[in-house]
């Protein structure tokens, strides 16, 4: 990955880019008066409520309170990750994305190379293409047909085929000035380290690219046409292609239906293809490897619900007791996992072609929640009838309901599982509760909003610094939610400039609109963000104000706001030194006083 964004970057680019002009080109608007006036894309609804202003560069629903500026409206829209969104920003004002540390000559260097390996992979994905039209491509085209895949569905995945010589794509590429070093490097070329030779990694075979997101070819994977061994050889890791992270067809199937809700994940190319040949365009596939954390990260910023699609062999249950482990700590407020397991013998090729669609729907439609199929799958051969049995089946939902998060499917399950074994549930709410609350702390209970923080990230350490007035308005925030009521009508007292307040207005904005009732929701709307560090770092810190006392804390922050609108820089002096203080460098004594004096007056 290159460096961070600078901020002032984001800040000029936010000036010269017009909302109503990004908005616009995916929802209708219309001029009322100063703003426009649409549909809200974001909730269903019959008459406008959805504003644009070009004066404020804002758009606001008074239907569901979504609410941002350009960036965060790509972000939403488009489900574009902030980097991404920032670039695709850029790109329409033809503005280079700098990155922090990008005079670094390595950095540099880096990104010379991610653009160099994304052409070169471009430049094969065409030439593959091709091939396939060609008279030597004869016996690939019937092995497609043969496979029922129509034109369309080729174009759409934009499938090709390496042909069968040893140099074909090396000596393309070699005349096209691209070093062989430079294949070799992005997995095309393999180079025998005893003979020094090199030759065409793929050969007679169909030929599948992986694209990222943005449709930038990153990989391939390519099928033989008959029975040799190994069926499937997929591109090595390189610099842009890591397997764990990335997913086949996704970004096909947000092509086809920008609005996703629901991915499917099934196991192979053959079966995302043959899915989207017969209309079911959601299908993603992992690539040969099993689902990781990073994937689910990566579908759930997309869709609110994930089915996992499993063969019905015992390999299949084994992969979803996997994929069960792996998407318990994601499932917060909002998210939906599902199980499906197919007849034996079965994927979802064979099968949407026997069965058709609709019965293939029908199988996606009934999958079993997670919360079924944790259940059947504890209780699994056991008959519950002795105490024995129901004390192992109990400790072993228990312990998948100690990796939840906090939320609404953590306390319903422990309602069924008190339901199914006779146990009284504050039982097992005692044995599930996080311990590393320090011993005279109030109960976790009697605290909303403190246990609904992420667990601590590995390495923080306790509280650090001292943090900025507005960040202890966020952190109260952060902490318990519900406090947003405390907060005046009028947004006057903010001061301006800070980005600090910035953030915080729109967490106020989110929390009014009533769409995120606990932390974790919020933290998941920012989530891969620099807003979204800042507040899983407010999270992470422990509130020490005592519950009774916060709302009491938050009035003495805003009136003070209030009452010193503060001149900006005098803020942005004491959150440099403070953030200095914080990074462990001493403050000199003429540094500690001007602190010391900032800190006087901005206290009143
Ligand atoms: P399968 O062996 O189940 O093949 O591999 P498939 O998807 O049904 O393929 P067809 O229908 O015979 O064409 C599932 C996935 O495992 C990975 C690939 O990602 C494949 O799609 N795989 C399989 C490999 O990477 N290499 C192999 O040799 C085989
Ligand atoms: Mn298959």
């Amino acid at each position: 990955m290159s460096g961070q964004i600078p901020q002032r970057f984001i800040d000029d680019l936010l000036a010269r880019v017009d909302v109503v002009e990004v908005v616009g080109e995916r929802v209708k608007l219309k001029k009322a008066g100063r703003n426009h006036l649409g549909l809200c894309p974001f909730h269903q609804e019959k008459s406008p409520s959805f504003t644009v202003s070009a004066d404020k560069q804002f758009y606001h629903c008074f239907g569901c309170g979504a609410h941002g500026n350009a960036l965060r409206f790509l972000m939403e829209y488009d489900k574009l990750r902030f980097p991404e969104a920032v670039e695709q920003l850029a790109a329409r004002l033809g503005m280079e994305v700098p990155r922090e540390g990008a005079d670094d000559p390595r950095a540099q260097a880096r990104e010379r190379k991610r653009k160099e390996g994304v052409n070169l992979l471009e430049l094969s994905a065409s030439y593959y293409r091709e091939r396939l039209k060609m008279p030597e491509a004869e016996g690939a085209r019937r092995y497609l047909a043969e496979r029922g895949l129509s034109p369309e569905v080729q174009q759409a995945f934009a499938i090709g085929y390496a042909p069968a010589g040893w140099e074909a794509l090396k000596r393309h590429l070699s005349e096209r000035g691209v070093a062989e070093a430079v294949q070799i490097e992005y997995g095309l070329l393999v180079h025998r380290e005893e003979s020094g030779r090199t030759y065409d990694r793929f050969r007679d075979r169909v030929m599948f690219p992986i694209r990222d997101i943005r449709g930038r070819t990153i990989a391939f994977g390519g099928r033989v046409l008959g029975d040799a061994k190994p069926k499937y050889l997929n591109s090595p890791e390189t610099p842009v292609f890591h397997k764990g992270r990335e997913l086949y067809g996704l970004y096909e199937a947000r092509q086809a239906n920008s609005r996703l809700e629901r991915l499917v994940i099934v196991e192979g190319y053959m079966d995302v293809v043959a899915l989207a040949q017969f209309g079911i365009r959601n299908a993603v596939a992992t690539l040969g490897t099993s689902t990781s954390e990073e994937h689910l990260g990566r579908l759930f910023r997309m869709v609110g619900e994930v089915v996992f699609c499993f063969d019905g062999d015992r390999a299949g249950r084994q992969a979803a007791t996997r994929a069960l482990q792996t998407v318990l700590p994601q499932m917060i407020d909002g998210r939906q996992a599902r199980f499906m397991f197919l007849p034996e013998g079965e994927d979802p090729d064979t099968l949407v072609r026997r069965e058709g669609p609709e019965a293939f729907e029908d199988r996606i439609t009934c999958a079993s929640p997670l919360s079924e199929f944790l259940f059947e799958h504890a209780a699994e051969g056991r008959d519950l009838a002795t105490i024995e049995a129901r004390e192992r089946f109990a400790s072993q939902v228990l312990s998948a309901i100690g990796k939840l998060p906090e939320g609404v499917l953590k306390s319903l399950l422990l309602t069924e599982l008190s339901r199914r074994t006779g146990v009284d549930q504050s039982r097992f709410e005692a044995l599930v509760t996080p311990r590393d609350a320090p011993q005279d702390e109030p109960p976790l209970a009697a605290e909303p909003g403190r246990d609904e923080a992420p667990r601590p990230a590995r390495g923080s350490g306790p509280a650090g610094g001292a943090l900025s007035l507005m960040g202890r308005v966020l952190q109260l925030l952060v902490h318990e939610p519900r406090l947003v009521e405390r907060l005046p009508e009028e947004s006057d007292w903010y001061p301006g400039e800070d980005p600090e307040a910035r953030l915080c207005h729109e967490v106020e904005r989110l929390l009014r609109a009533g769409r995120y009732r606990s932390a974790q929701v919020l933290l998941a709307h920012f989530h891969g963000t620099p807003e979204g560090e800042r507040l899983a770092e407010l999270a992470r810190r422990e509130l020490l104000i005592p519950p009774g006392a916060r709302a009491a804390e938050l009035d003495g922050l805003v009136e003070h706001f209030r009452r010193h609108r503060l001149r900006p820089s005098h803020q942005e002096e004491v959150d440099a030194l403070l953030s200095k203080q914080q990074r462990g460098e001493r403050l000199s004594q003429e540094e500690r006083q001007r602190l010391m004096g900032l800190l006087t007056e901005l206290k009143g």
